[in-house]
This record gives C-alpha cells, sequence and structure tokens, in this order.
C-alpha cells in the first residue's frame, strides 16, 4: 500500500514538478478555521485545489494514506450531528490521524464543564486538532483563543459553518469550473442558516452572483449593502434579495434549497408549513425556471416535502449525495493543511515540528 502510493506520487513529482498539478500550500495562513470572511481568494484555490487531490485518495480501492500519521483530531460536539461529524471522522481516518468523537451528552459537559475546560483538557492529550460544533454564535472563536489547538468551526449557532461553504464552493466548481457571475440561489430560511451565511462569504470571494430567497421573515436583515452600518462586524457581502421563489430561481445555475432550522426560531416566523412549502420549495414546476443544466443543492438534513419535493431531492440535477463526499475531501483538505503540510499526501509526512504541538 504504502510502496504504491509512493511510487505513484514520486512518479506524479517527477513529471509535473512545479506544474499547476502541486498542491500551492504556501498560500494558506491559517492555524484556525472559524468561518470565510477572513479567507482570501487564493486561499479558497488552495484548499480546492488540494480537495481534488483528496478526492482522488478517497476514491481509491483502499483509501489510506499516512499523511496525518501522528496527528490527533477530536471532535466536540455540542449539537446533534450526522454527515459534519462522521465526515471529519473519516477525514482525518483516511489520512491515518488518531480521531476522537465526544458528543456533548455523554461528556462531562454534562456534570457542567466549561467549553474552555473542554478543549484545554483535549489539548493537555496532545489534540491538533479540535472540530467543535455549538448552539451558540461564537463557541469556536472563544475556545481558540484558550488553546494553541487549531480549531475549526464546525457550525456555531446560527453564525457559520465555514466547512460546509469550501465543500459546496468545490461540488459547484467540480460541475459548473469558474464560478464568477455564475448565478447562485439559496432558497428557505436565510436569516438561521449558518451555512448560507459562510457560502455567502465563499461565493462573494470567487465573484458568484448570489440571491437569497425566503418570506420576510426569514431574511437576515443587514443583507443589501445600503441597509447596514459601515463596518458592522456581523456585515455580509450585498446580496440580491427576492422574496418571490419563482423569480428568483429564474435563471439560476445553482438552486440550493435550505431547511427550515426550527430549534432555532422563537415561532410566530411562519403562517404555517403548508403555506411556506407552497410558496417556498423547490419543485420540478420551479426548477424549470432555472437554467437547462442546473444543479441542485441541499446541506442536510433535509425535511423532503418541506423545503425541497422529494422528486427534484432524487433527480438528475441534484448533487446532494455528491456533496457529502466531496465533504470528506475537503475536510481531508482542511486537515492537512493545518498540520503544516507541505507536500503531496503520501509523498512524506507533515514536518511535526512546524505543526503546532
Ligand atoms: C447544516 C448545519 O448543521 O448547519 N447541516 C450540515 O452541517 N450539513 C444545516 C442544517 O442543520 O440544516
Amino acid at each position: 500500500m504504502t510502496t504504491e502510493i509512493t511510487s505513484r506520487v514520486a512518479g506524479s513529482r517527477r513529471h509535473n514538478a512545479r506544474t499547476s498539478e502541486s498542491p500551492r500550500t504556501d498560500a494558506w495562513n491559517h492555524t484556525d478555521i472559524l468561518d470565510l470572511d477572513d479567507f482570501t481568494r487564493e486561499e479558497i484555490d488552495t484548499v480546492l485545489e488540494l480537495a481534488d487531490r483528496m478526492r482522488e485518495i478517497l476514491d481509491r480501492r483502499i483509501a489510506r494514506v499516512p499523511a496525518l500519521r501522528g496527528f490527533t483530531v477530536v471532535n466536540l460536539f455540542y449539537e446533534p450531528s450526522t454527515r459534519t461529524r462522521a465526515s471529519f471522522e473519516l477525514a482525518g481516518k483516511v489520512l491515518g490521524a488518531d480521531v476522537l468523537s465526544l458528543s456533548a451528552s455523554t461528556s462531562s459537559v454534562q456534570k457542567g464543564e466549561s467549553l474552555i475546560d473542554t478543549v484545554r483538557t483535549m489539548r493537555a492529550m496532545r489534540a491538533d486538532a479540535i472540530v467543535i460544533r455549538h448552539a451558540m454564535a461564537g463557541a469556536p472563536y472563544l475556545a481558540a483563543k484558550h488553546t494553541d489547538a487549531s480549531i475549526i468551526n464546525a457550525g456555531d449557532g446560527a453564525h457559520a459553518h465555514p466547512t460546509q461553504a469550501l465543500l459546496d464552493l468545490y461540488t459547484m466548481r467540480r460541475h459548473v469550473g469558474e464560478l464568477a457571475g455564475k448565478r447562485v440561489v439559496m432558497v428557505g430560511d436565510i436569516a438561521h442558516s449558518r451555512v448560507a451565511r459562510s457560502d455567502l462569504w465563499g461565493l462573494a470571494a470567487v465573484g458568484a452572483e448570489v440571491v437569497v430567497c425566503g418570506p420576510p421573515t426569514l431574511l437576515p436583515r443587514g443583507l443589501r449593502a445600503g441597509d447596514r452600518p459601515a463596518h458592522a462586524e456581523s456585515a455580509l457581502p450585498p446580496v440580491t434579495i427576492e422574496t418571490d421563489a419563482d423569480r428568483a430561481i429564474a435563471g439560476a445555475d445553482v438552486v440550493m434549497a435550505l431547511r427550515l432550522q426550527s430549534e432555532r426560531q422563537e415561532g410566530g416566523l411562519l403562517p404555517s408549513l403548508h403555506e411556506y412549502a407552497q410558496h417556498y420549495q423547490v419543485t420540478a414546476e420551479r426548477l424549470a425556471r432555472a437554467q437547462p443544466n442546473h444543479l441542485l443543492m441541499h446541506p442536510g438534513p433535509k425535511n423532503e416535502g418541506i423545503e425541497i419535493s422529494g422528486a427534484v431531492a432524487k433527480g438528475s440535477h441534484s448533487i446532494i449525495e455528491e456533496q457529502v463526499t466531496n465533504g470528506v475531501a475537503v475536510r481531508m483538505a482542511l486537515l492537512y493543511l493545518l498540520s503544516g503540510g507541505k507536500e503531496l499526501p503520501g509523498e512524506a509526512a507533515p514536518a511535526r515540528e512546524e505543526a503546532r504541538r
């Protein structure tokens, strides 16, 4: 296995040395991944290019390389998760890292331990990267201030979900190529969606034309450039706001349906689910207005029959399952970059001395 990888990669190095096929990890400048608002276009490109390499590894019959041997990843999830948590676990394991998953319901968090204490405890056990999902916006930022382990935000309240945004960009780019000028329409509960917020930063960085669509009660204030105070810390990139789903979807290259985040709603935001579905469900009829070769996405978990119809979710334009696969590849790329990896995976172990141990 190792020999096969070494010769494969050595071969590609011989032929492709310093070509566009070499991942450009020099454009990477992060020790934590908290949101995409501080990612440059070059950094996004670095992640997406490396994700391509990782996707190749993931698709091998035996998907294992030793690039992260000796690197420890801890998943610290204070909110439910299926795909994000499993995705980080698999990403670490494919690269040979040690991965540990803790859920708040079975850890000392139940005994009142603070986030900071838990993070410091994990670091004391030599965790190199700690992946945090938390209901409070800002929790991963707080953790990052109290540890020198790398913190990855796997979703904080309604604020940010940067790894989901990167996998969304990667998936779009695989199909669409250059995203500049492409019409990307997000439909649903924008106000409570951390996915939408991080997607907006990423899509703005790559120059896509973004439309957000939902009932007025589910659209965040301050999205239009003129609406927001200058220098507001929570400012989002300007986008087109649309409350009519048919108009929003017209001409779309990509349509992304978003779940109603009922756990974050205070109630009273929607007259009824039935009415919501009638006006905002992504259906075949609505998608008929999009570009003929449009893509349909959803970060999951989806509620078929509410924000998306079952037929289109499983239809030929849907790349929802591919988003899940790509999520593993993108998280492999991110863990690799955080580990200080400079060589192609499998070529040589990243220099541990440079990692923050
Ligand atoms: C999203 C999340 O948790 O923010 N899911 C995910 O990570 N794939 C979206 C959601 O919960 O609706």
